[in-house]
């Protein structure tokens, strides 16, 4: 499980928006080479196993986050908007990655996903604090995700693409949490993000629980670990 805490203190305390751009900007020079020299043919349980959640996340991926754009143009915090720009970038490089470890397996195109159209839709209720608490949660469930879909599959190439995942997607949660963190975050508001986390987590278990079991998750550790980084998240939009 990624420390969130510990990785915010060590690498991310007291990041102005400008700092965000900078890193995303730094990453954006350094991609991940993807290696299928080593590839195998995946056997068709595998396949049937993987290929429709990758597609499902690769869709979430994949957003060209028009809303969330123009919501961070109209946030009164200088750099913010630069920022995200840069962060929807590295969302898409994640959506490359899984397309071109799809095509390399000849899978087939994805069906449009149930649960990334519910995600646009929660998003698109509000302004940048509902699109941001929505974004963020699944950004939670992707670190549980993608280390599942990692240890399961017997790729090596899946393996590697897993891996950068989980080195993005970690730094995501704290920059989230940090824009979360210009709002306020009583009581209230810490109970509806609790109760959106058990509602789409529900959704993504029905949805993806083969993966999940393949790669050393049970039921219980999958709540624990989610919950896990919710109260991280929580934790890091009240440090000062
Ligand atoms: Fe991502
Ligand atoms: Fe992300």
């Amino acid at each position: 499980m990624v420390d969130l805490l510990a990785l915010e203190k060590e690498r991310f305390e007291g990041f102005t928006y400008e700092d965000w751009a900078r890193y995303f900007a730094e990453n954006d020079k350094a991609r991940l080479v993807q290696d299928f020299s080593r590839e195998p043919a995946l056997p068709s349980h595998v396949r049937k196993r993987i290929f429709p959640s990758i597609g499902a996340f690769r869709q979430g991926e994949a957003s060209e986050g028009r809303y969330l754009r123009a919501a961070a143009e109209g946030f009164p915090v200088p750099g913010c908007a630069e920022a995200i720009g840069l962060f929807i970038k590295e969302e898409n490089w994640h959506a490359a990655y899984l397309v071109r470890f799809m095509e390399y397996h000849g899978a087939p195109p994805p069906k449009p996903s149930r649960l990334d159209k519910v995600f646009r839709w929660l998003r698109r209720l509000g302004g940048l604090r509902c699109q941001v608490t929505v974004l963020v949660t699944a950004e939670m469930l992707a670190l549980t995700y993608y280390d599942a879909l990692g240890q399961g599959s017997g790729s090596p190439a899946l393996s590697a693409v897993c891996g950068q995942m989980l080195r993005d997607e970690g730094p995501h949660v704290v920059f989230q949490s940090h824009t979360l963190r210009h709002y306020r975050n009583g009581p209230g508001t810490r109970l509806l993000r609790r109760v959106l986390m058990d509602g789409t987590a529900l959704a993504v278990w029905g949805a993806c629980r083969k993966v999940y079991r393949a790669g050393g998750y049970g039921f219980a550790r999958f709540w624990r670990e989610n919950r896990g980084y919710l109260e991280q998240s929580i934790a890091i939009t009240r440090r000062k």
